[in-house]
This record gives C-alpha cells, structure tokens and sequence, in this order.
C-alpha cells in the first residue's frame, strides 16, 4: 500500500508538523507499506501533489489551520483520496475552541468558563476584572500553545490581546486554572493512559515546556479511581459529541478532583517529545503499530 505522509503547510505549527511527519516517516512499517513524504510549502501545493503520487491513503502530519481544520480533509474527500483521522466537520469544530467549548459546556462536560471575543472591538477590561485575574488569554484557533499569555493584572491585559488578535480573528479569555494538566489520547474509542504533566519552567504547559527537552515532566499519572473514570468519561464524552473518528488527544486541567477540557486536537504532535506516542507506549502500543492502527481504522 503506497502511503502519502503530508506534512509541512503553512500554519505556525509548520515545524511541529514537519517534526510529526518525519518520525511517522522513520516508524512506518515498510515491509507493509511503500511511503511517499508529501512536503506542503504553500496551500495550491496540495491537489498536484497528492494527485501526482498516486496514494492509497494520506497519513497527515498536518497540525493547525489548512492541515487539521477540515480544509485538508475537505480536498481529500473531492479527490476520493482516504486519509488518516478525523473528518471535515470534527476538524474545523475542534480547531474552533470558542465553538467547541460552547457545545461542551451544552453537554455538560466541564470547560473553563470564558469570553469570546471577535477582535479588538470587543475589548472590555471590566469584563475580564469580573472573571478574576489571572487570566489565559488564547488565539481561538491556534495550536502547541503559540500566542497564549498568562496575564496576572489589568495591566497586561491589552498588550496580551493585541497580540492574540494579531493572531487570530477570534480570542478567549479564560480564568487560569491552577490545578494538574492532563492529557488523554483516545485510539479507536480507547482511552490510552492519562498522562499527567508537570512544565519545568513555566507555570502552564507553553511552547518551551512542549518541545524542549526536559521541558516538562509528562508520565502516566495514578488518579484515585472515582477521578480516573471522571476523566476518561469527560475525554470520550468530547472525543464523541464533536465526531472525532480514529484518534484525538484531549487536553485537560484537573482541579478539585473535576476534570475541565481545555481542547480536543484531532491531529495531536507524534515528535519524539508528543504525549500521543508516550501514552501509546505506555499501553505497550509501539509508535509503528499505533500508525498501523490509524491506518487500518482510517480505512473501515
Ligand atoms: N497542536 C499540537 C501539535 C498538539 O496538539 O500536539
Ligand atoms: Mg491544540
């Protein structure tokens, strides 16, 4: 089977991708598949070469807008071509945190209260003094934490804005929530081992603690087993209600013992420092036979 491993495209997580493709690219299983790297520099890229390497399926390495928004999914699906992962609409919904938190908190899953706002015109310094300093203040649609800021008073409230909005169209601003960062990946609706996280340098898991070495200290995390079914019942509960098919990591902050979603990524990282491949690992699921898996379940 000839596999297209997509990676690159133009969102500001392009190295984060380029660094997921090239470590699927070393662990796929090459007694079984033939792998072609399909290397995205700009988005008219994608059609003429995915076309012209004649694929079976497209693993995507893709991670941010065109890539794991649904747009990516949404050519493939025109050209008929299989890919790995969730659909069209999972996609752009999850990459859409103002909407997909609107719809988790509908269902009941706990996710931090917020404000939503369109750009600068909505500023309004008094709204977020009534939701308590600090605040995280997040680009809606961005990913591996760039342009997030941890603003502790009024005073930093606008220069953190502008520079979300300089980002984005869209920003929330949430109450920082002091508690434990977890992660959950979910493989064909099974919840792999919570992964607790713990940022060496930083006081939230932010780019540096994400992709540097020794950034952050991430193992599976012992929860009381009341918690442990807590969480993995909010993460499948998300990775349900916003479609997501195959695999998808969901983000998390445990406080008080009550799980609250930060984000579902429906093409998490697979570097060598992605939390994925550890909790795969640590279900004794090796980085070759998770991408198998993908890629079986992707096709059914
Ligand atoms: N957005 C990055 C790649 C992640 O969620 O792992
Ligand atoms: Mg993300």
């Amino acid at each position: 089977m000839k596999i297209g491993v997509i990676m690159g495209g133009i969102s500001s997580e392009r190295e984060i991708s380029l660094r997921t493709g090239q470590e699927m690219i070393n662990h796929l299983d090459r007694s079984r598949y033939e792998v072609v790297p399909i290397v995205i520099e700009q988005r008219a890229d994608l059609i003429a070469q995915v076309q012209q390497a004649g694929i079976d399926i497209a693993l995507l390495a893709l991670h941010g807008q065109y890539g794991e928004d649904g747009t990516v999914q949404g050519a493939l699906e025109t050209l008929g071509i299989p890919y790995t992962g969730s659909g069209v609409l999972a996609s752009s919904l999850c990459m859409n945190k103002q909407l997909s938190k609107m719809l988790l908190k509908a269902a009941g899953v706990h996710t931090p209260a917020g404000l939503c706002w369109q750009g600068m015109d909505d500023y309004d310094s008094q709204m977020v003094k009534r939701l308590g300093y600090p605040v995280i203040v997040k680009p809606n649609t961005g990913g591996s934490s760039i342009g997030i800021q941890l603003v502790q008073n009024e005073k930093e409230l606008l220069p953190a804005v502008q520079e979300a909005c300089s980002l984005d169209q869209a920003i929330l601003i949430e109450p920082y929530i002091k508690g434990t960062e977890l992660t959950c990946s979910i493989v064909d609706g099974e919840v792999l081992p919570i992964i607790g996280i713990r940022s060496a340098h930083s006081e939230w898991f932010d780019y540096k603690a994400k992709y540097e070495a020794g950034g952050a200290e991430e193992k599976v995390i012992q929860l009381p087993p009341v918690i442990e079914q807590r969480v993995r019942k909010a993460a499948l509960a998300s990775y349900r209600l916003l479609q997501c098919k195959v695999y998808a990591r969901v983000d998390m902050i445990l406080c008080q013992d009550m799980p609250y979603v930060l984000e579902v990524n429906t093409l998490p990282g697979m570097t060598t420092n992605s939390l994925l491949p550890k909790s795969a690992a640590a279900a004794g699921i090796t980085f070759t036979q998770l991408l198998d898996r993908i890629i079986t379940s992707s096709l059914h």
